[in-house]
């Protein structure tokens, strides 16, 4: 009696996984198949298109050269990049978000992968264009498989952007002169079950455009201390509040007498950020601790001479990757990383035969709908052009203000304390606050 009942249990326990174990094999196939496969990129056939029909090709004149698939990329310069897009205007990855980017390559790992996202309109005719991205540093992800290639696999989720609206997949932010060999770039459900992934760093939040409706933002970067006194004049004169982004070691030295006008600057109400210690390529330092340097000693420049701390951070030459990033990011908290969407293009055409190129410069990536600038005051012609800049962002309709105003954040002052425009042209009036439109 116990025997036939413990035998009938059995029975239908078995039975009972049986059951199971179908119902979970055939529950894990649908679900398999209402998975969307992953999708290839690129495996580099030559021309100017990748797998997706989309274009692809190097930036900022990086040496390449190509053969039937794949692409030798020779940096000589951290500013250099290659990009393959999922397509011109915006592709939507949520759907892959589980998923990994594959990338097959041979050759140096001491570079950045980055994830583009478009802006709003999803149209490269506009500033900014791409809108942002995030970064991660391909050495960490990387593993060797075979003698001569090897694999990288990033989980889409590590790439913190809007995934509704990716434009490329690129590599820049090299860190060595060694080449770099490209035979795959694509999206696949599953990676191998030796592959381990590094934990996603932080990277901080990088920023091309103002967040707040209507707002335009001047963020300049480094001069000549004897021009310093004029372009102070301009901006008293012209009531408006911008965003300093500061050299570390300026700043310290006293025959620049950067460390009183930047006092000054503070005490009128601007902002002053942080621009590195000694202005190099940051992403193109060969070893972490010259980043750190560069940060350590920037933060701590600002502390002693300023009496201020910023989480505001412009990386010399708008040149940064992952690590960079990622260094910022170990050292402040939540670190902005402020690139543009306004070029004055100075560093272009201030000394050359035709300076009036800054304000035309300027004028274009305005009407693109750019609100975030980038001008240095390094030469009279930009310094003289500076009021017409002003004029030009006016026009738009839209108000001046400091970055960490632009950017919404809580900690920034309040814009009602900025002295209006139109009282500014009365210098009598110009302490009376003016109401927010
Ligand atoms: C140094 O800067 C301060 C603040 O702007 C200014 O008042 C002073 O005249 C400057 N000194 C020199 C020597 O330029
Ligand atoms: C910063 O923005 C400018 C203008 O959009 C762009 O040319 C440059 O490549 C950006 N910097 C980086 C590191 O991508
Ligand atoms: C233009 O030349 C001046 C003087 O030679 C120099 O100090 C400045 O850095 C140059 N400006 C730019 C934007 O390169």
């Amino acid at each position: 009696m116990i025997m036939h009942s413990c035998s009938s249990y059995l029975v239908k326990a078995i039975g009972l996984t049986q059951a199971l174990l179908a119902l979970l094999v055939h529950g894990a196939k649908s679900f398999i198949h209402t998975r969307p496969d992953g999708f290839v990129i690129d495996t580099f056939r030559g021309g100017d298109f990748n797998d997706l029909g989309a274009w692809h090709g190097p930036g900022e004149g990086m040496p390449f050269d190509g053969g039937d698939g794949y692409i030798r990329l020779f940096p000589v310069n951290a500013d250099q990049n290659y990009h393959t897009q999922l397509s011109s205007s915006c592709f939507d990855l949520r759907p892959y978000n589980y998923m990994y980017l594959h990338i097959a390559f041979a050759g140096t790992d001491k570079f950045s992968i980055s994830l583009n996202q478009n802006n709003k309109q999803c149209d490269p005719g506009l500033s900014p264009y791409p809108e942002t991205w995030d970064t991660v540093e391909a050495s960490r992800y990387a593993i060797s498989r075979y003698p001569l290639q090897n694999d990288i696999y990033v989980p889409i989720s590590h790439f913190k952007i809007d995934l509704s609206r990716v434009v490329s997949v690129s590599f820049n932010g090299f860190y060595s002169d060694d080449i770099l060999t490209l035979f795959r770039v694509e999206v696949l459900p599953d990676i191998p079950d030796d592959v381990s992934i590094p934990e996603k760093l932080p990277s901080g939040t990088m920023v091309l455009k103002c967040k707040r409706p209507n707002s335009f933002a001047f963020g300049i970067d480094d001069g000549e201390p004897y021009l310093a006194q004029h372009l102070m004049a301009i901006l008293k004169e012209e009531g408006i509040l911008v965003t300093f982004f500061v050299v570390g070691r300026g700043l310290e030295s006293l025959e620049s007498n950067f460390t009183q006008v930047y006092r000054e600057m503070l005490s009128l109400g601007h902002q002053v950020a942080l621009h590195s210690y000694t202005h190099p390529k940051m992403e193109g330092l060969r070893t972490i601790e010259q980043i750190d340097d560069e940060i350590v000693q920037s933060i701590d420049v600002m502390k002693h001479f300023l009496g201020i701390e910023s989480r505001y951070f412009r990386p010399p030459y708008g040149i940064v990757g992952a690590r960079t990033r990622e260094r910022l990011a170990y050292f402040i908290d939540d670190p902005y990383i402020v690139n543009w969407s306004v070029d004055i293009a100075d560093w272009l055409y201030a000394n050359s035969s035709m300076p009036e190129m800054q304000l035309k410069s300027f004028e274009h990536d305005v009407k693109r709908g750019g609100d975030l600038v980038v001008m240095h005051y390094l030469s009279p012609s930009t310094v003289s052009y500076f009021r017409d800049a002003i004029r030009l962002a006016r026009e738009t309709g839209k108000q001046i203000m400091r970055v960490d105003q632009c950017m919404e954040d809580p900690d920034a002052p309040p814009l009602h304390k900025q002295t209006p425009y139109k009282l500014s042209l009365d210098p009598e009036s110009s302490s009376e606050p003016l109401e927010e439109s």
